[in-house]
């Protein structure tokens, strides 16, 4: 049977149906009064949905592009970035860092495990010149499937005085991030996660403090500039043609989302991810992070059972269910694969792909 594929990875994330239909409609023009009216109240509600008072930039990319903006307006060849790194998309970080100049060290973990708090604390009170001016961090990492406490991790950096950044592209609309309460500095997502729309934008909130560090970047590019967001948003517009129609969309989901408010967003997510945990491991299966405290709420990375294969999995899971499930990365590739639960999910497509998986393995064995 076609057409009734149920995508369970983390990102791009199903997108409602009247959403589709919004977005199918002609673009309308971005220099108007009617495209205006949308894009303030896209830029007030997305201030909701970061949970902070701060604007929220949105550039025409992937959510790469948001980190890449984040790096491109903060350093200055030669600058100390701190990179901490639980995974693939926390390496990303001090990739990025590099590729602008900077000089990046990174605290790494055996993959599956999140920093450790006194790890960090230790390293940043030896830099008594304070020279790390950046540390940069994931809250969920989706190679993994492990999150870090931003809360925690962000205090420290505070404390030593350097700039946080923050990857919340898998938790921004998923799992409680507080910029303002935890002081985050700059905080990055991406669209086709949390947000229920498709791949195509990208988010960027920065504080004044964030804002003083770029005043003094010499080279932060043109097309991701900040301040060029800046003064086009308090116009009510963008400084280049912005992807309207998924604007368009994200107009409606974040209506949706505010209807169902943060809080039960939270808990719809983590009673999720909680449902698909104990459900797996129920039918015998071992998870990647056992620890349910150090556990995304966005996507579960599971161990075939022992004799099989991930590619026979998924393979099954696709071409009997219509269902699909994503392998892991890099060094865990077929090694792990991860079930996405993030964003327009439901109670209802947690039971079924549980139950699927159930009857694969049977196939299998
Ligand atoms: C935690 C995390 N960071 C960054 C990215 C990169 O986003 P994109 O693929 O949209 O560039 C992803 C994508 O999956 C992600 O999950």
């Amino acid at each position: 049977m076609n057409d009734k594929t149920l995508l369970m990875i983390p990102g791009p994330t199903p997108v409602p149906e009247s959403v589709l239909l919004e977005m199918a409609k002609p673009p309308i023009p971005h220099r108007s009064s009617e495209f205006s009216k949308i894009f303030d109240e896209v830029n007030e509600d997305l201030k909701w949905l970061f949970q902070t008072k701060n604007d929220v930039f949105i550039f025409a990319s992937s959510g790469t592009g948001a980190m890449e903006a984040a790096i491109s307006n903060l350093v200055n060849p030669e600058d100390k970035v701190l990179s901490l790194v639980i995974g693939n998309f926390g390496e990303r970080w001090a990739k990025i860092a590099e590729s602008h100049g900077a000089i990046a060290e990174r605290i790494t973990v055996p993959y599956g495990e999140a920093i450790d708090p006194d790890v960090l604390r230790k390293r940043l009170d030896e830099d008594i010149n304070k020279e790390i001016k950046i540390v940069t961090l994931t809250q969920s990492e989706t190679s993994t499937g492990a999150v870090n406490d931003v809360k925690a991790l962000c205090e420290i950096i505070r404390a030593h005085g350097a700039i946080s950044v923050v990857d919340g592209v898998t938790s921004v609309g998923a799992m409680d991030i507080r910029p303002d309460e935890w002081g985050i500095d700059v905080l990055v997502s991406g669209s086709q996660k949390g947000f229920m729309i498709p791949p195509g934008l990208a988010f960027l909130t920065a504080n004044e403090r964030a804002f003083d560090v770029h005043k003094k970047c010499k080279y932060p590019g043109f097309y991701f500039n900040w301040s060029s967001y800046k003064k086009s948003l308090a116009q009510h517009t963008t400084p280049y043609t912005p992807a309207i129609n998924l604007i368009v969309a994200l107009h409606r989901t974040l209506k949706m989302l505010r209807e169902e408010g943060l809080e039960n967003i939270f808990a719809r997510h983590k009673s999720n991810a909680m449902l698909l945990r104990n459900s797996l491991r129920e039918i015998g299966l071992k998870l990647f992070v056992e620890d349910d405290n150090k556990a995304s709420f966005a996507v579960t990375s599971v161990y075939p059972p022992d004799g099989v294969s991930v590619s026979d999995i998924r393979k099954i899971l696709k071409d009997d269910y219509d269902i699909i499930v994503t392998n892991g990365q890099n060094d865990l590739k077929d090694k792990i694969f991860r079930i996405g639960t993030l964003g327009y999910i439901s109670e209802r497509d947690i039971l079924t792909v549980v139950a699927a998986i159930e009857n694969t393995i049977k196939k299998l064995k």
